[in-house]
């Protein structure tokens, strides 16, 4: 069965109202659409774990602090809609940006710290215009759970946190990074890669890796790692790194690796601008 295409607040709120009980658990799936097998299988868990599944598609224009990278972003409602109905989705919200911002938000939400550093600096406003509408699709939706990718690391951990302490009422449930046959992860951005850099780009991955398993093979510092992947990054055509970078749960460096910690890069290749990370534990 299709999904209910739902573009109002209101009219969302009214057809969710009956099937909230005890047990008939929500789940939310917050997306910008051009749906791709990473939001895939954030659905899959979503559709296995809840009696009703909710994909919200929304560009949110706060988050961007680029008009061309916003005006670029793909946007594909009838594809994605088929690629929900494929998937077993129930209610597909698809706003427009003036019914989610009718005026200029003055109450935003802001997770100090976790935010500050990797995508931060060089993204201003970006992690608060994330949390805002997260905060906003949480309160619309009133989901039980809501599935955030580990692709996007620091948005997850920033989304954990507020929802820590602004008691939402839901559980965070992150899904690993799906990734193409070469290791690049799924993006919606990848579509603008010429063919040429869709090659390069797949040095991302490997550049993690190599950190990794020089963390694994026992360096214990984050030179070592770093020293590793920027190895692996050199001479590949078309990529330039805007941070490499090893970091603890709250997204801040780390030098010694004593816990859990994440590798993460962003690179632009060309004028896309693309992220990923790996999780490395030592044992
Ligand atoms: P978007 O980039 O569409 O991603 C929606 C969700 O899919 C995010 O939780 C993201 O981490 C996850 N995702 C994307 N690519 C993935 C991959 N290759 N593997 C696993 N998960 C992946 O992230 C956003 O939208 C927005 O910031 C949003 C949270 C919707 C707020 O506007």
């Amino acid at each position: 069965m299709s999904p209910a295409l739902v573009h109002s607040i209101s009219e969302l709120r009214r057809l969710l109202a009956p099937l909230r009980a005890p047990g008939a658990t929500i789940g939310c799936v917050p997306t910008m659409g051009a749906l791709h097998e990473g939001h895939g299988r954030l659905i899959e868990r979503a559709r296995a774990d809840c009696r009703t599944v909710v994909v919200t598609l929304f560009v949110n224009p706060i988050q961007f602090n680029r008009s061309d990278d916003l005006e670029r972003y793909p946007r594909t409602l009838d594809t994605d809609l088929r690629f929900c109905e494929q998937r077993g989705v129930d209610f597909v919200f698809a706003p427009d940006a003036a019914e989610m911002f009718p005026a200029e938000p003055l109450a935003r939400v802001d997770v100090d710290r976790l935010a500050d550093r990797l995508c931060g600096p060089f993204r201003p406003g970006h992690f608060r215009g994330v949390a805002t509408v997260v905060a906003k699709l949480f309160n619309i939706v009133q989901p039980d759970r809501a599935y955030f990718g580990e692709k996007d690391a620091q948005q997850l951990a920033v989304i954990e946190r507020m929802t820590l302490d602004l008691n939402f009422p839901v559980t965070i449930v992150p899904v690993a990074t799906v990734r193409e046959a070469d290791g690049l992860a799924m993006s919606s951005r990848n579509a603008r890669l010429s063919p040429e850099q869709r090659r390069s780009a797949a040095v991302l991955y490997r550049a993690l890796e190599a950190a990794r398993e020089r963390l694994a093979a026992g360096g214990s510092t984050a030179e070592q790692a770093e020293d590793a992947a920027r190895a692996a990054l050199a001479g590949v055509p078309d990529v330039r790194v805007e941070y490499l970078e090893i970091v603890d749960a709250e997204m801040q460096p780390v030098r010694e690796i004593a816990g859990p910690v994440r590798i993460a890069i962003a690179a632009w290749i060309g004028d896309v601008r693309l992220i990923d990370n790996v999780l490395f534990e030592p044992r």
